[in-house]
């Protein structure tokens, strides 16, 4: 059995996830924005021994989840159930290790939600106005924009959406279709006025221009989004809807009205924590990774989310914390990703599509699992991760990552320096006396390049620091090729077992530095490596041994037949 080694000093940390619509299947999208980075992350951060804890949990509320109900006639709670359960489990097929997936449809959730309000309402960031909205008089309810088509009052389409025309682009209130008509019945509409709560963000908008300006450690994209945003001037916004699917409202005049899903889903991290901290029989724990201000709560989402998590959250998190209890910690950082398209075979040309779920052109989560292991999924998508710009999942790449970096370069290291130590070794490589030149010069190059990792790690790209763990695995090798101990075997034993020694001392480090992103093969190399496992750097002492006994190759190559597979289920939604 091996054994990992984590530095001394624990940071704390809170880590989210965007939570999911429980509407339908997770696609490699999903994975790629909010929850392979969150969780690679997370699994590091955990390695180094720091005190972390990993929300996530499904959005359950809001029209993408009535729409489906309507369109499935079903209620929306069978859905959400249903949906909940196939993500909770496909998450967990994909390794991603939440400490807690809860639901936004919890009682403790609307309880939460409505305390925020409370404090909002306290602090007077609340106010009431009228609006006009559609009104089905058919159906007898208020039409959410998505459930409203008619004539583009600028271009003359006919099928154009409630708030945006397809045709042109045009940006406009329902009210102004013409002749508008229900999405779900085809009945004419109305316009009637109706009451809603705001939340007052202009209240907010000086502090959040001072927080966001201090905050030199965020992604440009995310900081410029935020300023520009306040610079332009920000408008309160409705926190409440006429739909009776949703977290009630506590005022009179509002039971026929729900919050809207953006203000109760963010609350959604904050109950799930609570859950996390209720299961572990210590429900006041969930306070000290929201309240202590030395806690880093650090939100992975996908861009399009940017709005939510860096603008208004805050500001709620701002304006819920002056009740006198404990205030809560800002957001450290909104890790926004950018997004991932699919490459596509059309008609024997390859090119880049974007992912439609209405035409089934995705990559299904559950089902590239039921044809590939978690992890060689995992290390295709994590060194495409749209950290910086929009990305293509190929399947042609993916092949290619996975046999020549994955199992070439990494895998090989490691089955090579196994299988050397079991076949001439006995299995056992002992410290030697002394260390060789060539050895301490691996060793120092190797804290350089951990050092690189640790940095672009810690800095939330997991795409970049998997770079420089391919860096270590060309390093080893090429030690393990000059240092030839098929050779010194016979001339210098006692050499070659020193190199020996020296490989498992980097193996221990690429085990490391890998089982953030393969960890279920870590966990199987665990069994037959025995030895240290943890960074160059941390090892203040060279252990005393290291040990295989069993070793077996830890991936599968992937088949041009698979890819082809693949491929053509792509190229028939494409086409077809
Ligand atoms: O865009 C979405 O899929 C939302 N359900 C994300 C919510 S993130 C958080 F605030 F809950
Ligand atoms: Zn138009």
């Amino acid at each position: 059995m091996s054994e990992r080694v984590a530095r001394d000093g624990r940071e704390r940390y809170l880590v989210t996830s965007a939570l999911p619509y429980a509407n339908g299947p997770l696609h490699i999208g999903h994975m790629a924005g909010a929850y392979l980075p969150a969780d690679v992350y997370v699994r590091y951060l955990r390695m180094r021994g720091e005190d972390v804890v990993f929300v996530g949990g499904t959005d359950e509320h809001g029209v993408p989840i009535t729409l489906t109900a309507e369109r499935e006639g079903k209620e929306p709670q069978e859905v959400v159930d249903y949906w909940y359960a196939h993500m909770k489990e496909t998450f967990s097929r994909f390794g991603i290790s939440f400490d807690n997936f809860s639901r936004t449809s919890t009682p403790l959730h609307a309880r939460n939600t409505q305390i925020f309000y409370e404090k909002l309402k306290e602090g007077g960031y609340i106010s009431e106005a009228e609006s006009k909205q559609m009104y089905s008089p058919t159906e007898g309810r208020f039409l959410p924009d998505r459930y409203v088509e008619g004539t583009c009052p600028v271009c003359g389409y006919k099928e154009a959406r409630g708030d945006q025309c397809d045709n042109c682009g045009s940006w406009y209130e329902a009210y102004e279709l013409i002749e508008p008509h229900s999405k779900i019945t085809g009945g004419p509409v109305e316009v009637r006025e109706t009451t809603h709560l705001y939340l007052d963000l202009p209240k907010f908008s000086d502090r959040l221009q001072e927080w966001v300006g201090r905050q030199d450690h965020w992604r440009d994209s995310v900081r410029n989004f935020v300023l520009g945003m306040i610079g332009g001037g920000l408008e309160r916004r409705p926190i409440t809807r006429d739909i009776t699917w949703g977290v009630p409202i506590p005022e009179p005049g509002f039971e026929d009205k729900r919050f809207y899903v953006w203000f109760d889903a963010p609350i959604g991290y904050v109950s799930s924590t609570m859950e996390w901290a209720e299961n572990a029989a210590d429900p006041d724990r969930w306070r000290a990774y929201w309240q202590e201000p030395e806690t880093k709560l650090i939100h992975f989402i996908g861009k399009d989310n940017t709005v939510f998590h860096a603008v208004v959250w805050p500001a709620m998190l701002m304006g819920a914390s002056e009740s006198g209890e404990e205030p809560f910690v800002l957001p450290h950082d909104v890790l926004a990703n950018e997004f991932m398209n699919l490459e596509v075979v059309v008609n024997g040309e390859r090119r880049p599509m974007q992912m439609s779920t209405s035409r089934n052109l995705a990559v299904w989560l559950h089902e590239a699992l039921d044809d590939f292991p978690a992890d060689l999924l995992r290390f295709y998508l994590a060194s495409i991760l749209p950290e910086t710009a929009d990305v293509n999942f190929s399947w042609r790449e993916l092949q290619e990552r996975v046999n020549s970096d994955l199992i070439g370069t990494l895998g090989n290291y490691v089955n090579r320096t196994l299988s050397f130590l079991e076949r001439y070794f006995d299995g056992e490589a002992l410290r030697p006396e002394e260390i060789s030149a060539d050895a301490k010069e691996v060793f120092a190059d190797f804290k350089e390049i951990e050092a690189r990792y640790e940095a672009r790690m810690l800095a939330g790209r997991p795409r970049d620091a998997l770079g420089e763990l391919l860096a270590m695995g060309r390093r080893a090798n090429r030690f393990f090729d000059a240092e030839a101990p098929w050779k010194s075997r016979k001339e210098n034993p006692e050499a070659a077992r020193a190199t020996l020694y020296a490989c498992s001392v980097l193996l221990g480090s690429i085990a490391y530095h890998a089982a953030p992103y393969v960890p279920e093969a870590v966990e199987r190399l665990e069994k037959f490596f025995g030895g240290t496992i943890a960074r160059v750097s941390d090892l203040e002492k060279l252990p005393d041994a290291y040990r295989a006994n069993n070793a077996k190759p830890l991936f599968r190559r992937v088949e041009d037949s698979e890819v082809e597979a693949a491929e053509r289920r792509l190229s028939a939604a494409a086409e077809g």
